[in-house]
């Protein structure tokens, strides 16, 4: 019975939901203002994701040679492949100098150049010259262990301006208001089995993505897209979700990552023939250009008989020809990874890679305030009052179709910066904090209670791994409606088997049969909106390279999908216009119009 469970109370001015890069820059400035924050986290802060991120954040800092914002732009908007939204990719890259700024006063401890000032590397699609010169050095780093650096760093002025760390909470849904308002979010204390009821004005979703609804991913074992699954089930749309990136250079058979600060620092990716394919491919760019880019053209080598090893299934990263101080002094990180998950020195060998899941450019649909959508024909921008969505699990939408290398990070500060702001300006601070809500308590907790006394026949293992081999056949780097269809109807049967799903353990204490349970849940809604969007658009556009429709179609296509998903697994599709406008018009100083127009996309 759902009223079994006592729940306790806590009443915060915001709650953000997640404590990597995102909600905790979110955390910060929130706290930063004197807003009674609560940050509540499945792990503990600084083992959020984020602390993968390895190659660096991007930004115009001009620190190895000329660059500005309007070319970050420019890439970004390139990057995209022309579905981004351009108030939002402005604002990314104008506010990217002073977010990374700000970062350096905080702590984090970049690397140097000679002179002192940040050390800057080159990363895939950033280029000179709006595209037409050679690569940007842009992309700011801390070695290859940028986003450790940061996350640290952030988590310790979070606690320095008192905002309090619910750690090893799972929150389990929205609480949402008869009017549509987000009111808190109730979640589960995982180490003593107590119920949490937080009542907040503002609500803001850092979760994640959902890389792990594939079998390869390089993303963490608890991106389960948790923020995703929460607004699918409070009846609200995702946005963009058959958009997944594939990182070129996963550790083959591992898919840990390899950061493409490998290439930017002279790395580069061989066929069995030994021949450095990317310069057939992208004549410029070469080994950096952008990633969807390179990973269709590693698929390619492969498909075409021309992979490595004993299976031919394969690519060779390079970095045996550069100085092993560099490879000491810049890649630490991912020298170790090769080690002890390819065997490889990498000062001698190459190493496997495989393009490998990495980033959802989809997620909750949101404007570049942070402010989350739930549009309509009529008003595309509609805002969700109370609720905000930052990082990987939002769609401001600054990523497109495909994100650049190095813009993840920058996104997390500079968007979670930007929620911030946003409350800053919106939240009353005299207004009441919303009342209980039985209604909703009583639904989320008989949903928690069917879930831990869950008794069918199918281990949760087994519905995951169904999940996870579906995705990573039928929703690959390259794309047919055959493949598609055949996984919407392989995910809606999985789907369909979710009621007979078995839980074995009924405790309430560390019971992590449960947390995979809710977490499948998530990772199952994420999983069936992707696929279906997939299938419906029908162009190829940045990460989704459909082999039926090869071309991009603007006509047609340069909107966003939006998509729904009841509880019986049935997706309803719906689209919202790009925002092609500019934040500041050229007149203005903003960028030139005519220079982000739309182009065939090459590197
Ligand atoms: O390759 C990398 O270091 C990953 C960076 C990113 O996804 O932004």
């Amino acid at each position: 019975m759902a009223s079994a469970y006592e729940i306790i109370d806590h009443e915060f001015d915001v709650v953000v939901v997640g404590a990597g890069g995102a909600g905790l820059r979110a955390t910060l400035g929130m706290a930063e203002q004197g807003f009674n924050t609560a940050c509540i986290t499945k792990v503990f802060p600084t083992r959020s994701h984020t602390v993968a991120a390895q190659g660096g954040i991007a930004a115009s800092l001009s620190n190895m040679g000329p660059d500005n914002w309007q070319w970050h732009m420019y890439d970004t908007v390139k990057g995209s492949d022309w579905l981004g939204d351009n108030d939002a990719m402005e604002y990314l890259a104008r506010q990217a100098p002073a977010a990374i700024y700000e970062l350096e006063h905080y702590g984090v401890p970049f690397s140097r150049t000679e002179e002192g000032n940040i050390y800057q590397r080159p990363f895939g699609g950033h280029m000179t010259e709006f595209g037409d010169g050679p690569p940007v050095q842009r992309t700011c780093a801390a070695a290859d262990r940028t986003g450790h650096a940061i996350l640290h760093t952030l988590y310790g002025q979070s606690l320095r301006n008192n905002a309090q760390f619910f750690i090893e909470y799972f929150a389990l849904d929205l609480i949402m208001g008869d009017d549509g308002a987000c009111e808190g979010v109730i979640a589960w204390k995982l180490d003593d089995g107590t119920m949490h009821r937080f009542r907040a004005k503002s609500t803001v979703l850092a979760t994640g993505g959902y890389g792990r609804s594939f079998f390869s991913a390089t993303s963490a074992h608890t991106c389960t897209g948790d923020g995703n699954g929460m607004v699918a089930r409070a009846g609200l749309p995702l946005q963009d979700m058959e958009f997944v990136q594939f990182h070129p250079t996963g550790i083959y058979g591992a898919g840990v990552l390899i950061t493409e600060g490998a290439r930017g620092e002279g790395g580069y990716l061989t066929n069995s023939e030994g021949e450095r394919f990317m310069e057939r491919y992208a004549p410029n760019a070469k080994d950096l250009a952008s990633r969807d880019v390179v990973s269709r053209c590693m698929t390619l080598e492969i498909r075409e008989g021309r992979g490595v090893g004993p299976k031919k299934d394969h690519i060779f990263l390079h970095l045996d020809h550069l100085d092993p101080k560099v490879l000491h002094q810049r890649l630490p990180g991912i020298t170790e990874s090769a080690k002890i998950f390819a065997g490889v020195d990498l000062t001698r060998e190459p190493i496997p890679v495989l393009p490998t899941v990495h980033y959802n450019m989809g997620g909750i649909p949101a404007n570049y305030h942070g402010e989350v959508l739930n549009p309509t024909d009529a008003e595309p921008d509609r805002i969700v009052p109370g609720l905000m969505a930052v990082g990987e699990a939002a769609c401001a939408s600054v990523h497109g179709a495909n994100r650049l290398g190095s813009n993840s990070l920058t996104d997390l500060v500079v968007f979670g910066r930007a929620a911030a702001l946003r409350a800053g300006e919106v939240i009353d601070r005299s207004a009441p904090i919303p009342a209980i809500n039985k209604a909703q308590d009583d639904k989320i907790m008989a949903r928690f209670d069917r879930l831990r006394n869950a008794n069918g026949s199918k281990p949760t293992a087994e519905l995951r791994d169904a999940m996870q081999h579906t995705m990573q056949e039928d929703a690959a780097v390259f794309r047919t409606g055959e493949t598609l269809q055949s996984g919407v109807a392989r995910m809606s049967e999985i789907y369909g088997r979710l009621p007979d799903v078995k839980v074995t353990d009924r405790s309430l204490i560390w019971n992590t049969d449960l947390v995979e349970t809710l977490e499948l849940e998530n990772l199952m809604a994420n999983a069936m909106v992707t696929v279906v969007s997939a299938e419906a658009r029908h162009e190829s556009r940045g990460a989704h390279a459909r082999e039926d429709f090869p071309d991009r179609d603007d006509v047609a296509w340069r909107k966003h999908s939006l998509s729904w998903i009841d509880d019986a697994g049935k997706v309803r599709l719906g689209y919202r216009p790009v925002h092609v406008d500019p934040l500041t018009p050229h007149s203005d100083g903003g960028i030139d119009l005519k220079k982000i127009a739309p182009k065939v996309r090459v590197y």
